[in-house]
């Protein structure tokens, strides 16, 4: 079975990217970091690993669709076979999922479809639940409601911050994005309605 061309969509400190690039997986080549932020650190990690950069700042463009549009463009050379959302900031439009349909994967920081959105930690937090964690998911048209791919789970003890339990966190995200990553390229994931079947 031949590598099949991941790119990485990042927008911040790229702790995810390093762990995807640590794990170096065999049925994966990753052909390009793409990032709407020019200053992010994980541009700095992507380009000490001579992996290809492409900058799109999501503020040169007044509509999403069109943000959108440019990354396809700019990807189009790289024949990509999976998308990964490693940290990417934008809400994605229909556009861009209909696209890459089923070929683009997120990690969110909580068991979803627990607190969805942003500040998943401090929501498990306030909300006092006992145990949260991360979910590998592809992405649909909503947000943080594709069919789920793993998950990993993080007690929350008495004294943790939000802090404390994001490096916690973190520490679960960066084992099973890499797992979740070989999967596919493995070819071991089949989507059945809301249920993503793993092969043995
Ligand atoms: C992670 O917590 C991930 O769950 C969320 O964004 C964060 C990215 O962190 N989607 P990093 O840039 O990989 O360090």
């Amino acid at each position: 079975m031949s590598k099949k061309n991941i790119a990485i969509f990042v927008s911040g400190s790229g702790s995810n990217l390093q762990a995807i690039i640590d794990a170096e997986i065999e049925s994966a080549n990753i052909a390009v970091v793409l990032c709407n932020r020019p200053e992010a650190y994980a541009v700095r990690i992507a380009k000490s690993y001579d992996i290809p950069v492409e900058v799109v700042d999501h503020k040169n463009f007044s509509k999403r669709e069109d943000f959108e549009k440019k990354i396809i463009l700019r990807l189009e050379k790289y024949s990509i076979d999976l998308v990964v959302l490693a940290g990417f900031m934008r809400i994605l439009t229909p556009l861009i999922v209909n696209h890459y349909k089923n070929k683009i994967i997120n990690i969110h920081p909580a068991l979803l479809p627990s607190f969805p959105g942003i500040n998943s930690a401090l929501q498990a937090l306030d909300y006092g639940v006992k145990i949260t964690g991360c979910t590998v998911h592809f992405v649909n048209v909503g947000v943080d409601t594709g069919p789920i791919i793993l998950q990993s789970t993080v007690n929350i003890a008495n004294d943790d911050t939000e802090e404390s339990l994001l490096e916690k966190i973190h520490a679960e995200e960066h084992k099973i994005f890499p797992e979740a990553i070989k999967l596919f390229c493995e070819e071991r994931l089949r989507i059945e309605g809301r249920k993503v079947l793993v092969k043995e």
